[in-house]
Order: structure tokens, then sequence, then C-alpha cells
């Protein structure tokens, strides 16, 4: 039998989890690769990291480095030492990462200096805001990758403009959504709706979702006290569940703002319930990168509260509306989309 091929995945912080899922249960299917999982540690909360593992079934990581969180240099160097003798100890043929996090870039970075070939999955991916530190990690994390795996057509335009070979990249659609259309008839079975009071004897209500993370958002007070004044005129018309995340919570709980009763701020919540929450919500506002495209795949309306995308197919082709973080452009677009005025969309991909 000829020798496996052994390929080393990286976990490191929770948009990582619905990428690396269905690539892990696909290499466990070929016997002729050995695929090793390591998590750096970059997201450790249960809600964050654990609950993704159980829920979709990734097998748990040979090794975590457990980094924990840092600032940028701190923790991108303390995953490039970590990383570095489980690289030389495992010797595998090929590193595989995903997205745009610090372990992204750092674990590239590592295994490159080693000789060892890199994939990124989600390559080429660009919101041309150098001030994004994952803007930062696309652009290194592609100029050392040897194969670049693309879910949208911009990326290769950004890519070969890059100076990277035609050769090295491949389109192969989008992980994060095959991880969607698996788990979605899974996750309807979820009892957050009950839990939430979201259901009535007729059904789901009318909701909202919002998630907010990016620092340019949420580590000045001022900034965020001016988003959730406009999330508090949505939430006039109909509840807006707000699962925060930690970076957020953190401001939250220095400044103490206050917000409409209809606001509801949860914890973060896991995978299969806040697939649910996205399938039934009228509307949803987030700065994520990951939301703006499981709401385009899900036909439901997104607000993208920044001033750029690095995902402009789901502008394009999808529901998704960079409004901007303009209070007023805000409520005038939810508004709009409360009153059936909302963005239509089509799966980006698929015939018109
Ligand atoms: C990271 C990624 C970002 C991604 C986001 C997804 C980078 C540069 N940023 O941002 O691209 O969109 O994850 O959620 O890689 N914390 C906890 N518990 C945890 C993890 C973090 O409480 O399990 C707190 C810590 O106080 C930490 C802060 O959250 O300082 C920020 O965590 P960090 O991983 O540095 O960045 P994120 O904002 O989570
Ligand atoms: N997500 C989740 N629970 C939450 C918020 C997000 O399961 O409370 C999922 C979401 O469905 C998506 C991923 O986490 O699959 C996106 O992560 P995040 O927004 O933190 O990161 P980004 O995509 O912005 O890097």
């Amino acid at each position: 039998m000829s020798p496996r091929l052994k390929i080393l995945n990286i976990v490191g912080a929770r948009p990582n989890l619905p990428k690396i899922a269905p690539l892990m249960h696909e290499m466990q299917s070929h016997p002729e690769i050995e695929a090793i999982l390591v998590h750096t540690g970059q997201h450790y909360d249960e809600k964050l990291s654990d609950i993704f593992f159980r829920q979709m079934g990734i097998p748990s990581p040979h090794v975590n480095l457990e980094v924990g969180s840092g600032s940028h240099a701190s923790q991108t160097a303390e995953i490039l030492k970590r990383i570095e003798p489980v690289l030389l100890e495992r010797q595998p043929d090929l590193v595989l990462v995903v997205g745009d996090v610090n372990s992204t870039i750092a674990v590239s970075l590592a295994a490159a200096k080693l000789g060892i070939r890199v994939a990124h999955v989600e390559a080429g991916l660009r919101s041309f805001d150098r001030t994004m530190p994952e803007e930062i990690n696309r652009i290194l994390t592609d100029a050392i990758a040897d194969y670049l795996f693309v879910t949208e057509e911009d990326a290769i335009e950004h890519l070969l403009k890059e100076g990277r070979p035609r050769s090295s990249v491949f389109m192969v659609g989008n992980v994060m959504i095959d991880s969607l259309r698996h788990f979605l008839p899974i996750a309807q079975q979820s009892a957050i709706g009950d839990e939430l009071a979201l259901k009535n004897g007729a059904g789901w209500q009318r909701f909202g979702v919002l998630t907010l993370h990016r620092p340019s958002n949420v580590d000045s007070t001022e900034k965020l006290s001016r988003l959730l004044g406009a999330i508090d005129a949505v939430a006039a018309e109909m509840p807006v569940i707000f699962p925060v995340h930690p970076r957020t919570q953190h401001r939250l709980t220095q400044v103490g703002i206050q917000h409409h009763p209809q606001l509801r701020l949860i914890s973060p919540v896991g995978y299969l319930d806040f697939l649910c929450l996205l399938s039934k919500a009228s509307l949803v506002l987030t700065d994520s990168g990951g939301i703006q495209e499981e709401t385009t795949a899900l036909g439901v309306p997104c607000l993208t509260l920044r001033e750029s995308t690095e995902r402009p197919v789901t502008i394009s082709q999808g529901t998704n509306l960079l409004v901007g973080t303009d209070p007023g452009k805000i409520v005038a677009a939810a508004r709009d989309t409360l009153a059936g005025n909302g963005k239509a969309g089509r799966i980006p991909g698929l015939a018109p």
C-alpha cells in the first residue's frame, strides 16, 4: 500500500468549526488520508468551541495548543511557538487552514518556514480595509499558501492580482454552507424558539437576530452605544435576540449600556440553536463574516453593520445589504425590510 497522505488540519476560533466539520468528515472516509486535527485554543469557552465539536460530530483534536487570549502579537507568537514542535513531530505532508483568524496565519507561517505545504480554505476574500486584523491575516496567508481554495469568483481575481499562480487556485464552493445544509434539518428541531418565547400557537412570531463583535464596532463605547441605540428602534417593533460575543460582553460589562427590553441579550448560542434562529428570523443584523453567507444561503434578509465586506457575492447576488454603521441608515433599512421591501436574493452559483 502506498504511504498515506498526512494532512494536519487547524482550528482556533468559532467560525473555523463549521468550515472544518465537513472536511474532517470527508477526510476520515478516505483510508488513504491520515487526518490530524489541532486546536490552537484561541477560543476556549464551551459555547465558542466544545459545543460545536459535539453538535457537528467533529473529532476531538489530537492536540490542543491552549494558547488562550492575548494581544495580536502575543497570541500569534504563542501559536507560532507552540505549533512548531507539533509540526516537527507529526511531519505532515500538508497543513490545512481555514478562514482568516490569527490561528490561520500563525500556523501557515510556521508550516511554510518548515517547508511544509499549506492549503488555505476560503482564500482570496478581500475587504480592502487593512484596519481589519482579518484582512492582514488573509493577505499574508494567501501569500504563502500553496493551494488556494476559493468560495467565490472575485477571490480568483484578487489572488491573480496579487501574483499568485492560476494553477494554485481552485474554485471549490463553500464548506461552511455544506455544513449549514447538512445541519439545517437537525437545527429545525431545536427548542430555542420555545425557550426564548418566540413561538405561540400560530408558530414563530416576527423577530430579529443581532450579532456584533468587530473591534471597530464594539471596542469603542461610543460606537457600540450608537449602534445599540439604532437597534433599540428596531426592538421597539419586534424582539431582537442578541447572543453576545465575549469581546462585546467585556465592553458592555465595563459600561453597562441601557437598552430596549425587547433587545434581548443572551450568551452565545450553540450552532444548532443559532442556525434555527437565523432560519426563522425576519431580519438579521450583523458584523460577522460567516453570517453574511449563511443568511444568503437561507434567503433571510441581512443588514451588515460595516463599511466594507470581503464577501461581495452576498451583496451582488444574495440577501445582504451593506448598511454601514450610521444609526439613521440602519433604522431606515430595517424598517424597509420589515415593510416587505427587503433585498431579494438568490443562492450564488445557482442559475438566476
Ligand atoms: C476572533 C477573530 C475574528 C473572528 C472572531 C469570531 C482574530 C484576529 N479575530 O475575534 O476574526 O471573527 O474570533 O468569533 O483572530 N474570549 C473569551 N472566551 C473565548 C475567547 C475569547 O472570553 O473563548 C474573550 C477574551 O477576552 C479575548 C476576546 O474575547 O481577549 C477576544 O478574543 P480573540 O480571539 O482575540 O478575538 P475575537 O474578537 O474573538
Ligand atoms: N454562531 C453561532 N452562535 C452564535 C453566533 C454565531 O453558532 O451565537 C455561528 C454562525 O452561525 C457562524 C459562525 O458562528 O457559523 C460565525 O462566527 P463569528 O460570527 O463569530 O465569526 P466570523 O464569521 O465573523 O469570523
